[in-house]
């Protein structure tokens, strides 16, 4: 049976092993897919013994995705462009690397009904995780794209290395006169309770995405909804978006996400 793995560390949380076995039980592929901990040293090694081993691909979840990808002898142009690799997939001795995560959030935006071609896009943060989505969501043709962050140097950077005129960098306090139809949070306040100091404003009659998940609501999600958000999405659907599209690649089947998305709701 042919073997896959997610690494990281931590990795006991992860609902990857769940989300491709039942894509597996769905499509009707055999295969085996497991997480595995890796000491923060050992992410190399580690990979290494797994292809020794007959693995067919990995998904690399925190800490490794920005190592991932130094470790790859090919590259999409989204793995590079994120500047992290979720997806390896081990092909006649060799490693290519993928990154799935922005096109799992465009999927889960598209099954929402939430337009994007030319729409006006607010993007806050501009860590890892908004990078990885901007090239996913530019190839939708969106109007424009707004990357702001509460370190406006940093967003300012982040759009030098795209080079694209529709992507614009402000700070969280010059939005004030700007209006989005579509607001995602790739900051990691949520995940401290806390939310991007934005004007309320700003989310009045919008679409509003949260890229962090839990058993409720996140703290950005409850707030864009008690200002008038007209919809509030969490990222459970990017997550299971970003693993079929993984899938595809490794497996060549397109898996439905609705069934698996509702099981873990
Ligand atoms: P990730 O890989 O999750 O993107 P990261 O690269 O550490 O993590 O980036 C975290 C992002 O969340 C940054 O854009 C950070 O803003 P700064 O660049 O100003 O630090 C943003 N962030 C974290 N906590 C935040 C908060 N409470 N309010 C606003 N932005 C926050």
């Amino acid at each position: 049976m042919d073997q896959y793995r997610v690494f990281g560390n931590p990795i006991k949380q992860s609902r990857s092993p769940l989300i491709h076995q039942s894509f597996a039980h769905q499509t009707q592929q055999k295969i085996n897919y497991q997480s595995e901990y890796v000491e923060l040293d050992q992410f190399e090694a580690t990979i290494e013994d797994f292809v020794k081993s007959g693995g067919k691909g990995a998904n690399i979840t925190v800490p490794f995705k920005e190592q991932a990808l130094t470790i790859c002898d090919q590259l999409t142009e989204r793995a590079r462009l994120a500047g992290a690799v979720n997806t390896l997939s081990f092909v006649d001795g060799k490693i290519l690397g993928d990154n799935t995560d922005g096109q799992g959030l465009v999927q889960d935006l598209l099954n929402n009904n939430v337009p994007l071609k030319n729409c006006r896009i607010l993007l806050l943060g501009a860590g890892g995780a908004a990078k990885g989505v901007i090239l996913p969501l530019l190839a939708q043709l969106p109007e424009s794209i707004v990357i702001a962050n509460r370190t406006l140097t940093k967003a300012e950077s982040l759009i030098k290395q795209f080079n694209n005129e529709k992507l614009s960098a402000l700070a969280f306090t010059a939005l004030k006169n700007e209006k989005f139809d579509l607001v995602i949070n790739a900051t990691s306040a949520s995940l401290s309770g806390t939310i991007p100091s934005i004007a309320k404003e700003l989310v009045v009659n919008t679409h509003c995405y949260d890229m962090v998940y839990g058993n409720e609501l996140t703290p950005f999600l409850l707030w864009a909804k008690d200002n008038g958000a007209t919809k509030v999405m969490d990222g459970l659907g990017m997550l299971v978006g970003q693993a079929a599209e993984s899938f595809r690649i490794w497996r060549n089947v397109h898996p439905e996400v609705a069934p698996i998305l509702q099981r873990l709701r």
